[in-house]
């Protein structure tokens, strides 16, 4: 239920964000506007159209019904927490730590997450209201290099998995400090010198609008992280965080593109100026994930002598079929995991290719490595696949 809250919260709240950018960015100047005015469009939706000005309003206009845009962060930010807690910190922290990286006690664990996350807030909000007026690239080039340091200090104690998660949790928690704490603020300032009649406090709304590029430039790659537990072979990479580094260069570069594309009053940059580099930014990030992920860091044992199927079967029976049959007798697996069963002669030979990827190349199989195969076994489950995984 948590998830897929989640996700459905975090659509509205990431579609409204991009629809908000897209519209600010697509704004009309009309001739002989008020000075109010910031532009206009129209847009065509579910059967009619819309006349939407942006403008802001006299005293006396302030209307009786006003729509804020908070609740869908609020509610993605506290699903993701409340599932962070289920998954990674409950069940003795045994999604967080992977004794195979780092054999952390399971408390010193849950404390390291929690406290990154706070300190993380702090420092990057204390960076920005230090250089943010003054500096604002040296903050920028501060801020990206500290969460890059961090995803690899994660990296070097958390599984794989918890890695791109707590960059996730860390990432959505400044972005909901950005919107509860930087932008609401200026826009309770905008309504109240609206209603007094006077002039909008700059450097509020100055603030304001760098933070929420900031959320802008964070959307992409948080979205590939909310799916990252799908691609085993990121997280569960030795690079792990180089992988995770660039897919976040390559996202926030396509954002960046598709954010200069509209240079308001209906005019376009041309084609040259955005959709190339954006080609461009996803393609050196693709490059530079397909050089990463062919260094292969993990070995295996190498076996000299053909290994016959007996054997196979009972690799799989200790190190697998806890988890992966009809009736795991595994503690916390009550059904097979993502549907695999490795139980009889003819499944594991149906499945040769993936044990070998999950097992030998990923070795993220046996998950945490719970029944400690060791490296011979998985040598030897390799030269059975490579010699034809003949029964
Ligand atoms: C402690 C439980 C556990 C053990 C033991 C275990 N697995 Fe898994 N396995 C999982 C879980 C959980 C998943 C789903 C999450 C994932 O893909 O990482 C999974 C997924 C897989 C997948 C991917 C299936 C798919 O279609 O996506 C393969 C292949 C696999 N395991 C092979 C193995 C092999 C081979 C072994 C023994 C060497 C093994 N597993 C031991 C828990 C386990």
């Amino acid at each position: 239920m948590l998830r897929w809250a989640h996700l459905i919260a975090g659509i509205m709240w990431v579609g409204n964000s991009m629809l908000f950018n897209w519209l600010d960015r697509n704004l009309e100047k009309q001739v002989g506007q008020s000075r109010l005015s910031q532009g206009k469009i129209f847009m065509l939706h579910s059967g009619a159209f819309y006349d939407v000005e942006k403008k802001l309003l006299e005293p006396g206009e302030m209307p009786r019904i006003l729509h804020w845009f908070k609740w869908q962060n609020f509610s993605t930010w506290v699903t993701g927490i409340c599932l962070l807690v289920l998954v990674y910190y409950m069940h003795d922290a045994g999604g967080l730590v992977d004794p195979s990286i780092h054999d952390v006690d399971r408390t010193v664990a849950v404390a390291m997450s929690v406290s990154a996350i706070f300190v993380a807030w702090l420092i990057y909000d204390v960076v920005w209201k230090m250089l943010g007026d003054s500096n604002p690239k040296a903050a920028a080039v501060v801020s990206v290099l500290m969460l890059f340091a961090a995803i690899f200090g994660f990296s070097q104690f958390f599984s794989g998995k918890a890695t791109f998660m707590q960059t996730g949790v860390v990432i959505g928690t400044i972005m909901t400090g950005n919107v509860w704490m930087v932008i609401v603020p200026s826009q309770k300032e905008l309504v109240a010198a609206t209603k007094a009649g006077r002039e909008q406090d700059a450097t509020l709304s100055l603030r304001a609008k760098q933070r929420s590029i900031h959320n802008n430039y964070l959307t992409f790659p948080l979205l590939f992280i909310m799916l990252s537990n799908h691609f085993g072979g990121a997280t569960s990479h030795p690079l792990n965080w180089l992988i995770l580094i660039l897919v976040m260069i390559g996202g926030a570069g396509i954002r960046h593109f598709m954010n200069i594309r509209y240079r308001g009053n209906g005019k376009e940059l041309p084609i040259v100026a955005w959709f190339w580099p954006a080609v461009a930014s996803g393609a050196f990030a693709i490059a530079a994930l397909m050089i990463v992920t062919r260094i292969d860091a993990r070995s295996v044992t190498d076996v000299d002598t053909p290994v016959p199927f007996q054997r196979v079967q009972e690799i799989v029976a200790t190190r697998c079929v806890t988890c992966h049959s009809a009736k795991p007798s595994d503690d916390t697996f009550t059904s097979p995991p993502a549907g695999l069963r490795l139980d009889s002669p003819r499944q594991i030979q149906v499945n040769a290719k993936a044990i070998r990827l999950r097992a030998v190349v990923q070795q993220n199989m046996p998950f945490n490595n719970k029944t400690h195969m060791t490296p011979r076994e998985r040598g030897e489950l390799k030269r059975w696949v490579d010699d034809g995984a003949r029964m």
